[in-house]
């Protein structure tokens, strides 16, 4: 075994003092590095830097377990191995189609000096855009049953910084605006946490492979030193596995712009490769939904005179669907149990019985007659252990009726989750604890194997197992556009541009764009201009998005519409050309099925002139671009609607120039000429 001991820069930066052997792997460019080392009392620690500087500094590891001595003192380094690798994989959809994963590995093992002689190892993948790291813990004598109080893993950054993040622990889950504050004035916060530093990198701190474990939120120590806090168990340990098992991979992506988070695919990369075989019968979709009408509060989920499921309301959505070459359509309120009590509750909800008013049989029959796929719609309101009793013969019915997706949902505060316990008891429990997670894995794994697409609402938070499970679709997790109907404030300007930058690196969200109707019952409506609704199709990434608002909005805009049929939802490209935390993006992506490019940008409150240079588009090539942009008069407050739709025909030399009203934004498609001739 060969240790380095390196003098490390971090010696400068803050405790702990480095006194052990020093184990460093460097990522393939060199562009970060990783060292590991145990301080004079055996408690080992990591530090990161880019290009030779500091950007985490020493930060400790182990964990406080519930029945035994803490494991995070008296260890030594007892191994290091490294390893190389390096693959391309492709994507069954997505955002982009192949992503390579390269990266070098360093996995130490870190072993009691004495006593009861427990070990585990701490295996770290270093990227040249960021750095995954998990433990592993071995099969060992005096360690079998691993009974986790508190994982003790640190993040301490190196320099002052900016910090977008919302809280963690509270009632309403992940559905919180982003602060935006100094580092020192960060709490409780949730992942992922994404930081810009006073030199202008940036870092967003994540987790991958969230696995029969709780989820990882940060807690901020002191100073700029943060502390993992895992979601809360149903028990004492806030996790109990049996040793052999990995913990989660705790993710750092570290790019010089905001746009190299969004582009970076290390948490895709840390899970684990499609454990499904032939998707093929996973379709990314668009979608219309008995749905608005009900936030608008023109309709219930509840039976009775204004009940929105009806056979005719789902007919009259599948004709819109079919005629707009739309690929699904959402039905909620159609099952029994939405007439008591149900937020928080569950129990009545029955998954295979339609209310009397919805003639399921018929209403699928009728969709699958015009290419059109029902998507069921299960609310559990969290309670999760009835759920379980349900899903399997629901998935059952669904697949034989041809319904190829299920939106789930978990409408419940925090900690009021129900799940089934081990002693055979209904516990209460947190939506990203660690009995959630297996939840969450079972209903993906039984739906799978009725080839059943699931998006899941008030779900446990994204950790990229769509690469291990591609039929989990999507999901909420997030403040998504429901806020901008009710009566209460919206989603202001500036929240999609927090959302690309914080919560969709995690992955897909189900965001729900593509309202014109901006006056809602929220005090400010919808808080965009319609040229940006349109973006968000774009910008927002999800392999099913949702045409959300009104039929008949639709029908009277049909100019604005042509975008929303238009836009595809799958990728064989993405890049970010432009973008700032929280102000503004733009996104382009090239059209898995054909030669088109698509353009979104956004900006929040305050208008902006960017520009644009197309090199993105093939060289030599002629495009017709068909803009949809804001109006002279476009402003998010006053004039939302004033939209101008032009075409020019563009190549890959050219420039534009993009003008955003306050809340704006524009939407692009370059339709690529066949070569030599411009597209009519
Ligand atoms: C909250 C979800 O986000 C929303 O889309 C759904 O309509 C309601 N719960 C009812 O299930
Ligand atoms: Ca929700």
């Amino acid at each position: 075994m060969l240790f380095r001991l390196a003098l490390a820069a971090f010696l400068l930066v803050a405790a702990p003092a480095l006194a052990g052997p020093t184990a460093t792997i460097a990522s393939p460019d060199k562009v970060l590095s990783v060292e590991v080392t145990t301080d004079n009392d055996g408690r080992p620690s990591y530090t990161v830097a880019r290009l030779g500087k500091p950007v985490i500094a020493p930060s400790r590891l182990g964990f406080i377990l519930v029945d035994a001595p803490k494991l995070e003192r008296n260890l030594v380094l007892a191994g290091e191995a490294t390893r190389s690798f390096d693959e391309t994989w492709e994507q069954p959809y997505g955002e982009r189609r192949f992503i390579r994963n390269r990266y070098n590995e360093l996995r130490v093992t870190l072993a009691e000096k004495n006593g009861l002689q427990r070990r585990f190892d701490v295996v770290f993948r270093v990227y040249d855009d960021g750095v995954g790291f998990r433990y592993e813990f071995p099969d060992q004598t005096n360690l079998k049953e691993v009974k986790i109080g508190e994982e003790l893993t640190e993040f301490s950054l190196a320099e002052p910084a900016t910090v977008w993040w919302i809280p963690a622990f509270e009632w309403n889950r992940e559905e919180y605006l982003y602060h935006r504050t100094p580092v020192e004035e960060v709490g409780d916060a949730q992942t992922p946490m994404t930081v810009r530093t006073d030199n202008g990198l940036h870092i967003a701190f994540h987790e991958a492979a969230l696995v029969d474990y709780s989820g990882m939120n940060l807690t901020r120590v002191e100073g700029r030193r943060f502390k993992a806090n895992l979601t809360p168990g149903i028990g004492g340990p806030k996790v109990i596995r049996t040793a052999p098992f990995p913990t989660p991979w705790r993710t750092m992506q570290i790019a010089d712009t905001a746009g190299g988070l969004v582009e970076s695919n290390l948490v895709l990369n840390l899970n684990e490769p499609n454990a499904l075989g032939d998707v093929s019968w996973i379709k990314p979709m668009k979608y219309v939904g008995v749905w608005w009408e009900m936030h608008l509060d023109k309709k219930t989920w509840a039976s009775g005179e204004k009940h929105g499921a009806t056979t005719e309301n789902a007919i009259k959505h599948i004709d819109f669907a079919a005629k707009h070459g739309l690929g699904g359509v959402l039905v909620e309120g159609w099952n029994l149990g939405w007439d008591g009590d149900w937020f928080g509750n569950g129990q009545d909800f029955d998954f295979t019985k339609p209310y009397p008013d919805f003639d399921l049989k018929k209403v699928t029959d009728y969709a699958r007659s015009k290419g059109v796929s029902l998507i069921g719609h299960n609310e559990t309101s969290g309670n999760a252990a009835h759920y379980e009793t349900q899903m399997g013969a629901a998935f059952d019915l669904y697949h034989s009726l041809g319904m190829s997706a299920v939106k789930t949902g978990y409408v419940a505060d925090a900690g009021q989750a129900k799940v089934l316990g081990t002693d055979g008891q209904i516990h209460y429990a947190w939506h990203e604890g660690q009995d959630m997670a297996r939840h969450h894995l079972k209903v993906v794994t039984e739906a799978a194997k009725r080839q059943v697409a699931i998006n899941a609402h008030e779900p446990i938070k994204d950790t990229g197992l769509r690469r291990t499970y591609p039929n989990w679709i999507s999901r909420e997790g997030a403040r998504g556009m429901e806020f901008s109907a009710w009566g209460q404030p919206g989603n202001p300007p500036e929240h999609e541009a927090n959302l690309i930058f914080t919560r969709m690196l995690a992955g897909p969200m189900d965001y729900t764009p593509g309202i014109f109707g901006m006056k809602t019952k929220a005090p400010d409506g919808v808080a965009t201009t319609w040229a940006k609704q349109l973006a968000l199709y774009v910008t927002l990434y999800s392999p099913i998005q949702m045409a959300a608002d009104l039929l008949e909005n639709y029908e009277a805009n049909p100019g604005p519409f042509k975008f929303i049929e238009d836009v595809p939802v799958d990728w064989s490209e993405s890049h970010v050309l432009n973008g700032e935390i929280g102000d503004y993006v733009t996104i382009v992506r090239k059209d898995r099925k054909s030669d088109d490019w698509y353009l979104g940008a956004i900006s929040d409150e305050e208008g902006r002139v960017l520009t644009v240079p197309l090199g993105f588009l093939e060289p030599g090539r002629r495009y017709k671009a068909q803009i949809y942009r804001d109006g002279d008069k476009a402003d998010w407050k006053t004039a939302p609607q004033d939209i101008i739709i032009e075409e020019r025909e563009v190549t890959s030399s050219d420039v534009l120039t993009l003008r955003l009203a306050p809340g704006g934004g524009q939407a692009i498609r370059f339709m690529a000429a066949s070569k030599g001739k411009p597209r009519q």
